[in-house]
């Protein structure tokens, strides 16, 4: 890690920095000079992303919270600014879903998928545009996913909320554009992540809404073999045949994030390996 960098002198604040996606995007930024603001639920994680920025001679610090709450959201807001006296970069990046179908989803269900997912970044949107405005400018990242532009079956709640994600992302782009303020977001597919391998690693018990009323959760045990044919099922799905990184999401967050990318906005980019470009029915 090289001090310095393309983010020198920039803030960037990180929700769901404590694992995958969001680790890597952290560490990306500070890589390139940023301070980041390490957001995460989970106080151990936030910490050690947080530490392992730190003693690679980057700059950064955990913040641990809640972000789908409107202390949260504003708490990490503040926290940028006292730190480190301005932010200019937020990546909106935690999520929450209840599986199954649309008659077995739990109101309760319904409610958290959209409220970890949607709301946490209309918030985090909500208290960060008056910092930036007030800086002349900033960049909202949002991670929404392909589930966004094509829904699977068994993810309706989740989908719906990344469509919300993105039709978010084209309205902070309208609103706040005179202000300097920029927004996009990344439409990923598969990515080897740990809610990936909740979902689809061994063992799996699929947990995240673990509000959700127990017998409700449509997470059925699938054996091992299962597993792994759907693990095959969706690296093959990608035209390149593997399961994405995180660090290829984060490598085009940062770089919707940078100057180089001054002159898009609005815009929803997948990162999907080719998974939704390719035709839906059979071959002629
Ligand atoms: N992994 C994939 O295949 C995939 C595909 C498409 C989109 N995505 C999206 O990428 C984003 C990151 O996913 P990931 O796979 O890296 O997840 P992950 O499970 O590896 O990490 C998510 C992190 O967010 C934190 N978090 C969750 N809710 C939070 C909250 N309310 N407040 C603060 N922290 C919270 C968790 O503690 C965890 O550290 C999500 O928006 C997800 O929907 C992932």
């Amino acid at each position: 890690m090289t001090l310095g960098g393309q983010f020198a002198g920039k803030t960037a604040v990180v929700t769901g920095a404590g694992s995958g996606i969001g680790e890597a995007t952290a560490t990306t930024f500070a890589a390139r000079g940023a301070n980041v603001v390490a957001v995460d639920k989970n106080a151990t994680a936030a910490e050690r992303v947080a530490a392992a920025i730190t003693a690679a001679g980057g700059s950064a610090v955990p913040y641990v919270t809640d972000v789908a709450t409107e202390e949260g959201a504003a708490g990490m807001v503040e926290l940028a600014l006292r730190e480190f006296g301005t932010l200019s970069i937020l990546h909106n990046n935690v999520f929450g879903m209840e599986t199954g179908l649309l008659e077995d989803i739990t109101v309760l269900g319904w409610n958290e998928t959209l409220r970890l997912t949607l709301t946490s970044a209309f918030l985090g949107t909500k208290y960060a545009v008056p910092a930036m405005a007030d800086a002349g400018g900033g960049v909202i990242v949002n991670t929404a996913s392909v589930a966004g532009m094509q829904p699977y079956p068994g993810l309706a709640a989740y989908s719906a909320a990344k469509a919300g994600v993105m039709s978010l992302t084209r309205s902070t782009a309208i609103e706040y554009g005179p202000e300097g303020i920029r927004a996009c977001a990344v439409c990923p597919s598969t990515v080897e992540t740990s809610s990936f391998l909740q979902m689809f690693g061994e063992g799996t018990t699929a947990t995240w809404l673990t509000s959700a009323p127990p017998g409700r959760r449509p997470s059925p045990p699938r054996t091992a073999e299962e597993l792994k044919a759907i693990r095959a099922a969706k690296a093959a799905a990608h035209l390149t045949g593997k399961i994405l990184r995180p660090e290829q999401v984060a490598a085009l967050v940062t770089w919707l994030a940078s100057d180089e990318a001054g002159g898009i906005t609005g815009v929803s980019y997948p990162v999907d390996a080719g998974l939704t470009i390719q035709a839906a029915g059979p071959a002629v």
